[in-house]
């Protein structure tokens, strides 16, 4: 297809044999904004073959000068945030000031792997033999960190570029090679980031991105003997990818159902702000986003009307215009999450707004009352569809927190510290936030979701680490 943005690899753009294209939906126009190749799955088997040669001689390219390289893209990015930010709002309806903070948190995000990388990676161990019973000193063990080979990183549509390159800079500054596969909604805005890595002056073939349809070259990818690893963040699919993949590290990060326990004792102006920036920011698209409220009935009431007269406030609109919720991602996932409301609406949920829609835009919810029955309690909207539980005690609200399939983040509100230590230890989860909303940042902090929420820990470090694999030498004297 003429129009569509071509596809990156062994350092050039190019397009698909296949003359075909995907197009790119607009969630708030719904129109085709964009188009991207459709790749083969020939081209899939070329463009792994390039990686694995450039991952060869990346390896051996001295550390400090691929942190060089690192930082080079970080201040590229940056420059085109503005072009980036453009493609974001197109693609995914993201709010104006978030698309360009995504793409400026990621140059940040890039710059810190390059200066932990060489910390990092900079250091080995020295063991001697002779603390094991048996041993004399006769064995002095040197370990260090290498690559793993080709890293496939496959990030989400809520943060195409940041999410890709969280995955794309540890691998880099490890040693590894990449393969890519943007997600479509989002997929101009990845390419775009990905040139920033081309004027950087990478060795060709290291970076790679392939952009197709899912069903065309998913599995195939996923399940590619040329790949070492796979990073992907993303929903049910990566449930399905690591029953499928190889013998190979996975870092998965998938959804949440993140609960905010409320206790008698919290300052609620602070918990209604950070429950209408946690569940509301982005619409609601968040893996991290507050997706149910647990609250003690005592001070339920004043909590509900504080959170509403927020929602009251929120601008509803494009994404262009800077609005608070935008259009969801797709009319698909529109109906999901109307599907949801139904269902609370039929079981006898008490509507603190009047349900509204338009197209892909669907205006804040609050849904008070929310029992167990509903389906609203246990899934994920996706959406700007937030529920509150009552609870009779903190037991409860740690029951329906741990009930879950979900485990990714949670938060609790009190000021007493003792007591949040001990939900905190109590919540399965892999992060609990005291006194705040979940959120990943700052990136360098661990990120991990346990049960169907991932695979892993992520954050800058522990990417770096789980991209490398540990090499031993022993030197055995006579
Ligand atoms: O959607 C999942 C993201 O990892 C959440 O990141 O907490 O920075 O919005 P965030």
């Amino acid at each position: 297809d003429g129009d569509a943005f071509k596809y990156y690899a062994d350092g050039e753009w190019k397009k698909s044999s296949s003359g075909k294209a995907v197009s790119i939906v607009n969630p708030t126009t719904r129109k085709t904004q964009y188009k991207v190749q459709a790749c083969t799955q020939e081209e899939v088997n070329k463009v792994m073959e390039t990686a694995k040669a450039a991952q060869k001689l990346w390896a051996k390219t001295p550390l400090w000068k691929r942190a060089e390289l690192l930082h080079k893209a970080a201040a590229i990015l940056k420059e085109h945030k503005a072009p980036i930010a453009e493609a974001l709002i197109k693609e995914i309806a993201k709010p104006a000031k978030d698309a360009v903070t995504e793409v400026v948190r990621s140059g940040d995000l890039v710059s810190y792997c390059a200066e932990e990388g060489v910390r990092i990676l900079g250091e080995g161990a020295f063991l001697v033999s002779d603390s094991f019973p048996g041993n004399e000193r006769t064995k002095y063990c040197l370990t260090s960190k290498i690559p793993l080979g080709v890293v496939l990183a496959i990030p989400p549509f809520n943060y195409p570029v940041n999410l890709a390159v969280s995955k794309i800079a540890p691998a880099l500054i490890a040693g590894n090679s990449l393969v890519l596969k943007p997600p479509t909604q989002g997929a101009v805005a990845c390419l775009h980031m990905v040139h920033c890595f081309h004027l950087a002056g990478f060795p060709k073939g290291l970076i790679n991105c392939i952009t197709g349809k899912g069903s065309e070259i998913g599995d195939f990818l996923t399940m590619h003997p040329g790949v070492n690893c796979i990073s992907f963040t993303g929903g049910d699919t990566g449930i399905a990818i690591s029953k499928k993949a190889g013998m190979i590290p996975l870092q998965m990060e998938l959804g949440g159902k993140d609960a905010c326990i409320v206790l008698e004792d919290a300052d609620l102006d602070l918990v209604a702000a950070n429950i209408v920036k946690g569940g509301f920011s982005y619409s609601g698209q968040r893996c991290t986003a507050v997706k149910v409220v647990l609250v003690m009935e005592s001070i339920a009431d004043t909590l509900v009307e504080k959170v509403k007269s927020k929602v009251a406030k929120l601008r509803v609109g494009p994404p262009e215009d800077d609005c608070d919720i935008t259009p969801v991602v797709s009319e698909s996932s529109a109906n999901f999450i109307e599907g949801l409301v139904i269902d609370a609406k039929e079981k006898g949920a008490t509507f603190c707004q009047e349900y509204k829609r338009e197209g892909n835009l669907i205006w804040p919810l609050l849904l008070d009352h929310v029992r167990p029955d509903m389906r609203i309690a246990w899934e994920e909207p996706f959406g700007p569809v937030l529920p509150v539980i009552r609870i009779g005690s903190v037991e409860e609200g740690i029951h329906h927190c741990n009930a879950s399939n979900f485990g990714l983040q949670g938060c609790v509100f009190t000021k007493d510290i003792n007591k949040a230590m001990l939900i905190s230890d109590a919540m399965e989860t892999g992060t609990v936030q005291i006194n705040s909303a979940p959120a990943r940042g700052p990136d360098h902090f661990p990120f991990q979701g346990i049960k169907d929420s991932g695979i892993g820990s992520q954050g800058i470090t522990n990417s770096i680490n789980m991209m490398t694999k540990v090499k031993s030498t022993v030197i055995n004297l006579p």
